[in-house]
């Protein structure tokens, strides 16, 4: 070996001792504490620091530019300190990402979140607890059964009631439709003793009826269950944008003549794009007639808990058999954050699996019998602080306001001769396009497209966009008790000005 290879050698080492020693120094334990509280604060004071300065919800970047300036990036090697590290993240990251707190970011269920929950994530993600089993939990299982039992109180759904945290509303919903299925196969089981059939025999028949207005994840998990793309049964929704139940009634009836399964009735409180509320009390009524299982898909309305003027828009949800509800849309928690919740615990033993090294029959309360998830994160502490810290009632003030800001923002565009309004909002959205009389449908469904990706282009306002009845429209999604009236008008009038722009620009062009 050559001294001058041995010399390389010896530096490589040190190289690797050193990284290894700072590597280490990495990792949070009593000697690396205090420099991990500097670290997170460093981290911490960034965003404060974007959040102050920032005046629009996003500076309009375009994917091409970003995905240039993130691939440029080499990962193999690391940069030489934390602040060189939050640096690049404040440039490719920080600066650019959308910000749901801005007064005037309205498009998507996203909520600007609540300090004491920002807390409680800061805590939950460096203990690091996972809830699957209770040795690995200890408090946080009792602290995540009794925020449960709490809302399964407010929703009415009795005292055999409970349920489980889970990542979000597409799988809150699939639990449900999960424990539906195996229920129904279970009662077919029972049925037929001698000869009790087979999942995959009786799969096919299976349906589920939900309305033309649910949320796609109710499509999605009927594909994941294994039931095939015609097992969800569309029913029609009314001129509010709720089930028409008596359409839901003879969908159930044809089903069963054509020898069809009814296997779960999924009722949407608060729709995603209008709102809405199905006739849950009526739904309850027809499901305990029919015998089939009731879900309520309460992701975003089921919020309302918390509110003492608009409770009573979740009346019936009691009735269900699951009710999803997610608390990063209406209760101001990051993101994720979310909870199945049964009238009968009994129905959760249908996700109950046992692992020999995790979870063996008889043990203390271990979460995973109720959840899909095995390793699974502590986000019930967000909102354990935050109705610690702030209060139900706070939390369902803030709703109200929102309410009272989209019948507001409803009314206003209903008055403009020049916007064309779909439904009264019972809730939080309005859905809406720029229609000055005369306008084709055609070239309002191109004009009202660009102005919506002009304004994210612009940065300057962020709105939803959705299709009715094959139509574009533009939607305001409204969960920020910031956002004023005039946020509000100030938004309109962006819209009313790029959209008078294109139209003459187009009449100039055609005429
Ligand atoms: C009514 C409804 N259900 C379910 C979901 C899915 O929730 P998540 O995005 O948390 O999976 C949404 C999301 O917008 C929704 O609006």
């Amino acid at each position: 070996m050559s001294l001058s290879s041995s010399t390389e050698e010896e530096t490589r080492f040190a190289d690797q001792v050193e990284s290894t020693l700072s590597a280490t120094n990495q990792l949070l334990n009593s000697r690396t504490a205090p420099h991990y509280a500097a670290e997170v604060m460093s981290g911490i004071r960034a965003v404060s620091a974007q959040v102050s300065a920032g005046t629009t919800p996003c500076t309009g970047p375009t994917p091409e530019s970003l995905h240039h300036e993130v691939s440029a990036i080499d990962l193999d090697h690391p940069l030489s300190s934390p602040a060189d590290a939050l640096a690049e993240v404040e440039r490719v990251y920080l600066r650019d990402a959308v910000y749901f707190h801005d007064v005037k970011y309205a498009a998507h269920l996203n909520c600007p979140v609540a300090i004491p929950a920002l807390v409680g994530e800061a805590v939950l993600s460096a203990v690091n607890t996972s809830m699957d089993t209770w040795d690995q939990s200890t408090a946080a299982t009792h602290m995540e059964q009794h925020l449960i039992q709490w809302t399964a109180e407010r929703l009415g759904l009795g005292d055999d009631a409970d349920g489980v945290f889970t990542s979000g509303g597409s799988q809150s919903n699939l639990q449900a439709l999960l424990m539906a299925r195996n229920r129904l196969h279970a009662r077919l089981r029972s049925a037929h003793p001698d000869r009790p059939p087979r999942l995959a025999d009786v799969l096919g028949g299976f349906r589920i009826f939900a309305s033309d207005v649910s949320h796609f994840s109710v499509q999605k998990s009927a594909a994941i269950l294994g039931l095939g793309p015609e097992a969800v049964v569309v029913v029609p929704s009314d001129g509010q944008k709720r089930m028409d139940t008596d359409a839901l009634e003879r969908e159930v009836a044809r089903c069963r003549q054509e020898g069809l399964l009814p296997m779960a009735v999924v009722g949407t409180a608060g729709t995603t794009d209008f709102g809405s509320f199905d006739p849950l009390v009526r739904l309850a009524d027809i499901c305990g007639v029919e015998d089939i299982w009731l879900h309520i898909d309460a992701a975003y309305g089921g919020g309302l808990i918390t509110s003492q003027r608009h409770r009573h828009l979740l009346a019936g949800t009691g009735a269900a058999d699951s009710v999803t509800i997610d608390f990063h849309k209406t209760f101001f928690q990051p993101v994720s954050s979310s909870a199945i919740l049964v009238r009968d615990r009994a129905q959760l033993e249908h996700v109950t699996y046992y692992a020999d090294y995790l979870n063996p029959p008889g043990g203390p309360p271990n979460q995973v019998d109720k959840s899909l998830q095995t390793t699974r994160r502590f986000d019930a502490l967000k909102l354990w602080l935050t109705l610690r810290t702030m209060g139900a009632d706070a939390v369902g003030a803030l709703l109200d306001e929102v309410i009272e800001l989209a019948t507001g923002c409803a009314g206003s565009l209903g008055a403009m001769e020049d916007f064309d309004v779909v439904v009264r909002p019972a809730f939080s959205t309005v859905v809406f396009r720029y229609l000055p009389p005369g306008a084709p449908d055609e070239t309002a469904d191109r004009i009202n497209q660009q102005i919506r990706s002009e304004l994210f282009d612009s940065g300057e306002a962020i709105i939803g966009g959705t299709i009715v009845e094959g139509r574009h429209y533009l939607k305001f999604t409204l969960l920020n008790a910031e956002t004023t009236m005039a946020d509000v008008k100030e938004m309109i009038e962006l819209i009313r000005q790029r959209g008078s722009h294109h139209l003459a620009s187009e009449a100039m062009h055609h005429g």
